[in-house]
């Protein structure tokens, strides 16, 4: 893959020179650039005193899992150019949790290629000469992060930026033996098999905004471990610290032990307390749900219908993991404490006797 990048760089750089020798048809290759730092010590190089400029509307873009988004980029010269030029388009992505930089699309002209989990879900929307927005559909939970646009002309280079967040919820998960049982990767697999993934701190912050307050630490997607607090209490650092995200900073992430706060988005699909003829222990459940053509629903997919289609029910009910929950939005009494919330009853021996919250996918 990295081959075809290069190789598309060079075509870029090629077919820029002779477009470059056309518009100029009268001064051929007597065009000049010169080098200078500007006085934020940026290196820019001008041509025949044209410069290349790329912005983007918008700072940040939200939308929600399984959305579309649309990331604005725009470049234009000055002076104006009379004729059309062909640059290359590179987007690029920096996960809040990855020190690299992915490649997401390399464009010249019509021609375009995306990569990795990228493929066949983004394109440029090129509406409008220098149109360079990113159009990007089935977005994942894991797609959020900062994505770069940049521009190339022969010698010039410009970017700009786009942060591309998801909306959702955000929600502390503890290993079934209990608080304190997850390594960073083993947070990073819990939340993924509640059909989740790694909370950012942004997103943990924005729960926090929303009245998210958590006694117990838990990992985030850059190697941190935070607890949002939105009324200090004695344990919980005491009266002395003011309501915050509190951080333990980085851990080390194969050592330490810590719980997880785990994201997830919109569903596509609906999550229902199954009305059983009589309560059952685990595999009965796993197998009503099934029979009932659905399956058993994961932490993440009762959460996501907790907040996003308003499930409230007041049984609890057995989950994929061996947990038993139960979702309110309406609280009231002998269901639970006075906020909303997915409450929870830990994990109950498999024996035990419940309901079941199924998960259907609409097709
Ligand atoms: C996303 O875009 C695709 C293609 O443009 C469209 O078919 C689909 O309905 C859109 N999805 C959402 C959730 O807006
Ligand atoms: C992002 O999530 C998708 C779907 O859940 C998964 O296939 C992919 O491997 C993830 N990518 C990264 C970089 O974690
Ligand atoms: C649940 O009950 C069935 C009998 O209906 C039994 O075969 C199964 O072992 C039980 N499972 C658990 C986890 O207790």
């Amino acid at each position: 893959m990295v081959c075809c990048v290069q190789a598309l760089l060079l075509l870029g750089v090629q077919l820029a020179l002779s477009d470059r020798a056309l518009a100029v048809p009268s001064i051929p290759n007597r065009f000049f650039y010169h080098n200078f730092l500007n006085g934020k010590g940026n290196k820019e190089i001008h041509f025949n005193g044209v410069k290349l400029h790329v912005d983007s509307a918008q700072s940040s873009v939200f939308s929600v899992r399984g959305g579309n988004a649309t990331l604005p980029c725009r470049f234009w010269y000055e002076p104006e150019l009379s004729s059309p030029r062909e640059v290359r388009v590179k987007w690029s992505w920096f996960p809040v949790a990855g020190e690299h930089e992915t490649d997401v699309l390399v464009a010249i002209g019509s021609r375009s290629r995306s990569f990795g989990d990228f493929r066949g879900r983004v394109q440029l929307r090129q509406d409008f000469p220098g149109d360079a927005a990113l159009v990007m559909t089935e977005l994942q939970l894991n797609d959020s992060g900062r994505y770069i646009c940049e521009v190339v002309d022969g010698l010039e280079d410009k970017s700009t930026s786009v942060e591309l967040e998801l909306r959702g919820v955000v929600f502390p998960y503890q290993h079934p033996r209990g608080r304190y049982h997850l390594s960073f990767l083993g947070a990073q697999q819990a939340c993924e098999e509640q059909d989740s993934t790694l909370a950012t701190f942004a997103q943990l912050f924005q729960s926090w905004k929303e009245g998210l307050n958590w006694c117990n630490a838990g990992w985030l997607a850059d190697g941190t471990v935070q607890y949002p607090i939105t009324r200090p209490r004695m344990p919980c650092g005491g009266h002395d610290l003011g309501p915050g995200v509190r951080s333990y900073g980085r851990r080390q992430l194969h050592l330490h032990r810590y719980d997880v706060f785990c994201f997830s988005s919109s569903l596509r699909g609906k999550v229902y307390y199954l009305q059983p003829s009589q309560k059952m222990n685990l595999t009965e459940a796993q197998q009503a749900c099934e029979e009932n053509g659905a399956e058993i629903a994961k932490v993440g997919q009762l959460f996501a219908a907790w907040k996003f289609s308003g499930l409230d029910h007041c049984d609890a009910g057995w989950l994929a993991d061996g947990s038993v929950r139960y979702p309110i939005t309406r609280p009231r009494r002998n269901c639970g404490p006075s906020e909303p919330g997915v409450r929870s009853f830990g994990f109950p021996p498999p024996q035990h006797k419940h309901g079941v919250y199924c998960y259907k996918t609409d097709d």
